[in-house]
């Protein structure tokens, strides 16, 4: 969704181009066919993916990124716009394919409490690395530690030099960084990392937002320790979902991964859901709005509705998203 929510998207694609005022926000979701012209969805079937409007009925016209559900009662539905959707498969095609692990890997996860960060800390310890997470509030690291099983997480909020947290938590180098936010981060971890580590670069949430993006000045060391970086796209996976349900699916059944949820219930609550996401700092993982009976649609974070976001402040009867040349109420917002 953070994609589209841009003035500037060059017209292309429906599921391509910029959101447009007045139509229904589309992003992922869970849905039941009550209707089908396609030879591989019939009434009934329930699917998840993207092009699920924020609307009681949506007409899909490309099924490019839509899988079938095979819906068993101990799965909620839910779990099918998180762990089983796209923050799920782009967590373990990241993670695997790119950052290559293996046992005793030591493996740092920016950004480790959001949707994808939470997975990744959580394959790696499966597989036995040592994982250490970074999140911005002393609550979340918290939970990283004890709900998440990492073996350590550091506020990064909290560390003028970044350098040398990461030396402190890192005293003989990183092997793989889950990289997803880019900027300072990406330029001190680069100073950490060892020979032949590898950057699974998924996201750079706080490159997003900005006018002017920040230069990265220790890109050397990709050459000096034959580092590899690579970008990933989570779209270019959908046709490999059967591979990560088949690995995922038993560790959620036997409680060896856990997943938060976060449901706001019905449709017009999703502007509540969303102050909420506003008032837990900016967005802490996904915020879902169950609606209708079989629809669940998830966005992803403030940040991603508001992608020129700079400040908040509280007012007496709600909030004001500081956008630069744009002041947004409450409920001017929802309507955004
Ligand atoms: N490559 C792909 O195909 C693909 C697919 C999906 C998502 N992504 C990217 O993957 C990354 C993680 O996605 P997600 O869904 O896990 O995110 P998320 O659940 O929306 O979590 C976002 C978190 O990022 C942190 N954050 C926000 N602004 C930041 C800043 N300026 N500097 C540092 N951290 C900041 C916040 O956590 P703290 O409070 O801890 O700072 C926030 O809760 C994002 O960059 C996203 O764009 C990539």
């Amino acid at each position: 969704m953070r994609g589209r929510m841009r003035r500037d998207l060059p017209p292309g694609e429906p599921e391509q181009s910029s959101y447009s005022l007045g139509s229904p926000i589309v992003g992922y979701g869970v849905a039941r066919v009550v209707d089908s012209r396609h030879s591989d969805f019939k009434k009934g079937d329930l699917v998840w993916g993207r092009t699920i409007g924020w609307e009681e009925y949506s007409l899909i016209t490309t099924t490019e990124y839509l899988c079938k559900i095979n819906h068993t009662d101990d799965i909620p539905l839910s779990y099918y716009t998180g762990i089983l959707g796209m923050p799920g498969i782009t967590a373990y095609f990241c993670f695997f394919n790119i950052g290559s692990p293996k046992e005793g890997d030591r493996v740092y996860v920016s950004s480790a409490l959001g949707a994808i960060g939470q997975l990744v800390g959580q394959f790696a310890k499966l597989i036995g690395c040592y994982v250490v997470g970074s999140a911005g509030s002393k609550e979340k690291v918290e939970l990283l530690k004890t709900k998440f099983g990492f073996d350590d997480a550091f506020n990064y909020k909290e560390e003028h030099d970044l350098d040398a947290a990461l030396k402190r938590y890192f005293p003989e180098g990183i092997d793989i960084y889950f990289e997803n936010v880019g900027g300072k981060m990406l330029d001190a971890v680069l100073l950490n990392m060892r020979h032949h580590g590898r950057i699974a670069l998924c996201g750079m949430i706080s490159q997003y937002n900005l006018e002017q993006p920040e230069s990265v000045q220790n890109l050397i060391a990709l050459l000096y320790k034959q580092i590899r970086m690579e970008g990933f796209g989570v779209t270019e996976y959908y046709d490999q979902y059967s591979k990560f349900f088949d690995f995922v699916l038993p560790y959620i059944k036997e409680g060896k991964i856990v997943y938060v949820e976060d449901i706001a219930e019905g449709l017009e609550t999703g502007n509540i859901a969303l102050k909420e996401s506003i008032c837990f700092a900016a967005g802490n993982g996904t915020v879902r709005v169950h609606f209708w009976s079989d629809i669940w649609v998830e966005n992803q974070s403030l940040r991603s509705l508001f992608p020129r976001l700079l400040s908040l402040s509280s007012k007496k009867d709600g909030w004001i998203a500081d956008m630069g040349d744009l002041e947004l109420t409450m409920e001017e917002r929802t309507s955004y």
